[in-house]
Formats: C-alpha cells, structure tokens, sequence
C-alpha cells in the first residue's frame, strides 16, 4: 500500500511521521513544490523508521505518486494568527486547481484525503475538480479530514475529566471542523453508559461549567495552540494517520470526517463532518446520529455556514 502526500510542511510531514510510528501503509513518497523540503524530510523520517515500521520514504515528483491508494492534500497555507480556516479559502483553492489534475493524472485511482483548511469547503472544491477531470469520480473517495481532530479533542478533555482512558470514551464532533462545530453530547457515552451517568458515578460531574470548559477546550484549541506556535501539527497529523490506516487496513471504522452530503439538516449538497464507515473504498457510508433539538440546529448552522461559504 503506497501512501502519497502532496505538501511537505509541518502537517505532510507529522502525518508521514505518525504513520511511520504507526505502521500505516507499506511505503510513502512526499511531494512538494520545493523539492529540497521534500527530500530533507523523506529523509529524516526515514532515518526514524528501524524505530518504529521499517518502510521507504521518498521524496518524488507527481509520477511518483503513481499506485497510491491514497493521497493526503497537505498542501497549501496555513491560518494566520487570528484568521479564521474560512478566511483561507481563496489562497488554498487556487493551489488545488493545480494539484489536482496532476495527482488524478499519475494515480487515478486513490482517495483523496483532503487536510488544507478551510477543510470541509477544500473537500467541496476537490470533488468538484476531480470531477473536471473524471465526471464520475465517486463523492466517498473525496474525504476531508474534518472533525477527526475535534472528536480526538473532545475524547481526550472529557477523558481527563473523568479520569479514564479516551479509548474508554466515545463522542463526536459534528458539523464544520472550524467555530460552528457541535459537540454531540446527548450522543456521548463511556463503558457502555450515557456520558453523563457515568460522570456521576466517578464522582466527576459534568456540570454546565465543565461542558462550558470542555466545549472552549476543543473549539478553542487550534486558535490556542496557533498563538502559542503558530500552527498545529501533531494532532492533525495522528488524526490523517489513523483515516490512511482505516482505509488501507479496509477498518470499516466508523470516525468523524467530512465528505460531499447530498443534504444536512435541511441544507443541500454540503461537506461537513458526520460519523463515517471508512474502508479500502473510502466513505462506504454516513451515519446520522440522533440529536436533541438544540444540537440539530447548530448542526443545520453549521451546514449553513459552509454552504454559504461555497457559493
Ligand atoms: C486544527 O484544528 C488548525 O485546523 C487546524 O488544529
């Protein structure tokens, strides 16, 4: 399994490192306009793989990427201090026009795991560009990375508060990976028990005040770890790891990502984030939770949102 990445900065590499550490795929090749970038860190995480999963990791040209059967979209700029993932849009569109007709030429087959920001609207424009290229080509092989992040966010806050492993916990965030997100709360739950029986019953629980901190905690986490280092990259790059391992091991594992939807919450054809069925074919499938009332309407604002950001 050949495991391409077009974009060599900070969340190419931490994603080709974390698949490394991971044993994701069977060899990666790195491509980037500064072709120098690309070799240095081919190289240097090679060098990290008799720690880890032995595997070559090149840095190539387009061609190169040819068998891949996915390849991460890491290219692109990243958030200024203060700019919303929105505010990007028009910066990185432009960037894929160009990419991806050259990724589809050399590997026509892969998925496209798409990770520039603003994420879900990037997943809304590679779609319709790969369909430039190849009008059928189908909507669940265009993936955004989403809320992946968000929901490992979301688990590891709610699992420090409680005192537990996040693999314990299960909870997702839903909607646009970006300030119109939704915890899904009245979804979330730990051994088997709704989350909030389960707090009680560890004695820590999940007052208003603590679903407050919570929430501030993961929507506020990039524009927190931006101020402090001025990007983020570890996360993102565990989270594209586990959706490359998800689809080359054939998972069927259900996570949060973002993919074309013909329609949420009363809103048409828009790319946000649900919980998915990820396998070698990439989306196999969409799962709509059950919401209260309150999360179905912020769930239909952030539809709203990105729509509107698309138009
Ligand atoms: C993150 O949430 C900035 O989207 C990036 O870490």
């Amino acid at each position: 399994m050949k495991i391409g990445i077009v974009g060599a900065g900070f969340v190419g590499s931490a994603a080709a490192y974390a698949m490394v550490m991971r044993g994701v795929g069977t060899e990666i090749v790195l491509v980037d306009r500064n072709q120098d970038l690309a070799v240095a860190q081919a190289e240097d995480i090679h060098h990290a793989t008799p720690f880890a999963y032995p595997m070559p990791v090149n840095a190539g040209d387009y061609e190169a990427l040819a068998g891949s059967c996915v390849v991460v979209l890491a290219a692109g700029a990243n958030q200024r201090p203060g700019e919303t993932r929105l505010e990007l849009l028009e910066r990185n569109a432009a960037v894929f026009g160009d990419i991806i007709p050259r990724v589809l030429a050399a590997a026509p087959q892969a998925i496209l795991l798409v990770a520039t920001n603003p994420v879900d609207v990037m997943t809304q424009v590679s779609l319709e560009i790969a369909r430039r290229t190849s009008p059928d080509f189908p909507v669940g092989k265009v993936i955004g990375s989403g809320t992946i992040l968000d929901t490992a966010r979301f688990r590891a806050l709610l699992a420090k508060h409680l005192g537990i492993s996040p693999k314990s916990v299960h909870a997702h965030v839903l909607g646009e990976h970006g300030d119109s997100e939704v915890l899904h709360w009245s979804g979330a739950d730990a051994g088997a028990m709704p989350i909030s029986d389960f707090a009680d019953q560890v004695g820590h629980p999940l007052t208003d005040a603590v679903r407050a901190e919570i929430d501030q905690g993961v929507r506020g986490a990039a524009g927190k770890i931006i101020k402090g280092k001025g990007a983020t990259w570890y996360g993102i790059g565990g989270g594209l790891a586990r959706i490359v391992q998800a689809i080359s091991d054939d998972e069927r594992a259900v996570m949060t990502c973002s993919v074309v939807n013909p329609e949420v919450a009363g809103v048409q054809n828009v790319a946000l984030s649900l919980p998915r069925i990820v396998g070698l074919e990439g989306v196999l499938g969409t799962i709509h939770p059950h919401l209260d009332k309150g999360e179905m309407a912020a769930l239909s604002r952030s539809a709203g949102i990105l729509k509107e950001a698309v138009t």
